[in-house]
């Protein structure tokens, strides 16, 4: 497995593969790799012969008084876990690789950048898809694989990727749980024991509105309810938002119909929790 600091080392391997006629599959990341990003690895081997992983915890994503400084940086570990898992190269670049000057060209996705995690975190989405951008074409993928988790990270890429031509496509993995159904996150590292304790309790709430939805349920108010309850049992956990939104336009809906995303935020003392389900309601 090939390692690149550079852009243009990372441009010529990639160059190197597609000679020899390669289809290249993508996964970005940010590092700190868990089972999630792993099942998004062996994804993209399934699909493509050449496999780049990236490992760049990405300045222009995170606010102000997020955790940029603390985010794990496990290196060796990322490295040896891409390497056991098939990728064929990885490109871990350093911030001024990327960055060599203050960033004058952003794309920001509009209407789709501002609800959800986009009202708490008003510069994320723009941060995200503009380091897409840079990394789509340094690395000029044929398909990039992205997880469920991130659920409006994903239908924002989706857009960027359709609206700018981009000649690649986008393939979504589901979600990877722990066993006691907390979704696989590298921000999981930072919660304590009595965090930890309360965590599984987002997907239980997301479990009672599907429950709920079996049942014949459809009014989003009434789930959003319930779904409150279960997570109020928690002492630690403060909700950030509870939405019942149309899967593509992500505007909330008061009757659960068609393609439905269920997403939730969740704020413990040393970390902020996403979740989320997606339905197709008849
Ligand atoms: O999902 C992530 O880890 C990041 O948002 C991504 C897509 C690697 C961009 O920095």
């Amino acid at each position: 497995m090939k390692i690149a600091k550079t852009i243009d080392e990372i441009r010529m391997i990639v160059t190197e593969a597609t000679m020899f006629d390669k289809k290249v599959g993508f996964v970005p990341t940010m590092g700190a790799l868990h089972a999630g990003h792993i099942s998004l690895i062996k994804k993209a081997k399934q699909q493509c012969e050449f496999v780049v992983v990236s490992i760049f915890v990405n300045p222009t994503q995170f606010g102000p008084t997020e955790d940029l400084n603390k985010y794990p940086k496990p290196f060796d570990a990322d490295i040896a876990i891409c390497k056991s898992n098939g990728a064929d190269a990885v490109f871990a670049p350093s911030a001024e690789e990327m960055y060599p000057e203050r960033n004058l060209t952003w794309v920001n996705v509009e209407k789709l950048s501002e609800p959800l995690c986009g009202k708490s975190r008003p510069t994320h989405f723009r941060g995200v898809a503009t380091v897409c951008a840079k990394l789509f074409n340094i690395v000029q993928p044929d398909i990039a694989f992205f997880g469920q988790k991130d659920a409006q990270q994903v239908i924002i890429i989706k857009r960027m990727v359709a609206d700018l031509n981009m000649p690649m496509r986008i393939a979504v993995c589901p979600i990877v749980r722990e066993p006691d159904g907390l979704a696989m996150s590298s921000r999981n590292k930072y919660l304590n024991a009595a965090e930890r304790k309360d965590a599984p309790l987002l997907y239980a709430s997301l479990q009672e509105a599907q429950l709920l939805i079996n049942g014949g349920e459809c009014k989003s108010a009434f789930i959003t309810e319930q779904m409150k309850k279960i997570l109020n049992i928690s002492k630690l956990a403060e909700i950030d938002y509870i939405s019942i939104v149309n899967a593509d336009t992500l505007e909330e809906i008061e009757e659960i119909k068609g393609k439905v995303l269920i997403a939730l935020a969740v704020k413990m003392p040393s970390a902020r929790l996403i979740d989320n389900i997606m339905l197709d309601v008849e």
